[in-house]
């Protein structure tokens, strides 16, 4: 029998996704990522988390936040999400991923259904407003250059699978969104 991404998810009793959170720095991308990730374990799924936080400290620490930066490091993250899919994962991914193409591409790496858009939509005046790490500030006062929704461009998704208001939604509620959306597609 071959070993490949049907016999892998299969023995883990699950379909493998990639869970793709988009958003603005500050939109509550990590904190719904978290949260997905719990309540997946709870119920039994083979979860791993990959965060634009830790990444960037490790595997991408020779990239910054210019455009040909962040293609790299969404690069390297679509290629590493692609593998833990191949290995029957079910992969949440939270990283500002600012441009199109790159989730595009990303999205172009597995199969048909198995890539799931999340659109954490948070504008920028509450983004601004909750500032937990003060990089809004100091991206307005000129000491942080290319800051996304400042001075670096994000592109908001067209047909995202999910879209997040979190002006309306809880991070609670909008885990349990996204938790339902992929035992709807079973
Ligand atoms: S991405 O654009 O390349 O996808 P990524 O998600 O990895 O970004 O990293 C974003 C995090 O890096 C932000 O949440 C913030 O804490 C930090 N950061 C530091 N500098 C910048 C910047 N110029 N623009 C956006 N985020 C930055």
């Amino acid at each position: 029998m071959d070993v490949n991404k049907k016999s892998r998810s299969d023995l883990k009793g699950q379909e493998a996704r990639i869970l793709w959170l988009t958003g603005l720095s500050a939109a509550g991308k990590s904190t719904i990522a978290n949260l997905v990730d719990m309540r997946l374990h709870a119920l039994g799924r083979h979860t791993y988390l990959l965060d634009g936080d830790n990444i960037r400290m490790g595997l991408n620490k020779d990239l910054g936040f210019s455009a040909s930066g962040r293609v790299e490091n969404i690069r390297r993250v679509a290629e590493v999400a692609a593998l833990m899919v191949d290995a029957g994962l079910i992969v949440i991914v939270a990283f500002i991923s600012p441009f199109r193409r790159e989730r595009a591409m990303a999205r172009s790496l597995v199969g048909p259904g198995e890539f799931i858009e999340i659109f954490v939509d948070t504008p920028i005046a509450v983004a601004e407003a909750r500032d937990p790490k003060g990089l809004y500030k100091k991206a307005r006062r000129g000491e942080l250059k290319d800051f996304t929704g400042i001075d670096s461009p994000y592109e908001a998704p067209e047909n995202p699978e999910i879209r997040i208001d979190t002006t309306l939604t809880s991070a609670l509620e909008a885990a349990e969104t996204i938790v339902s959306f992929l035992k709807m597609q079973r």
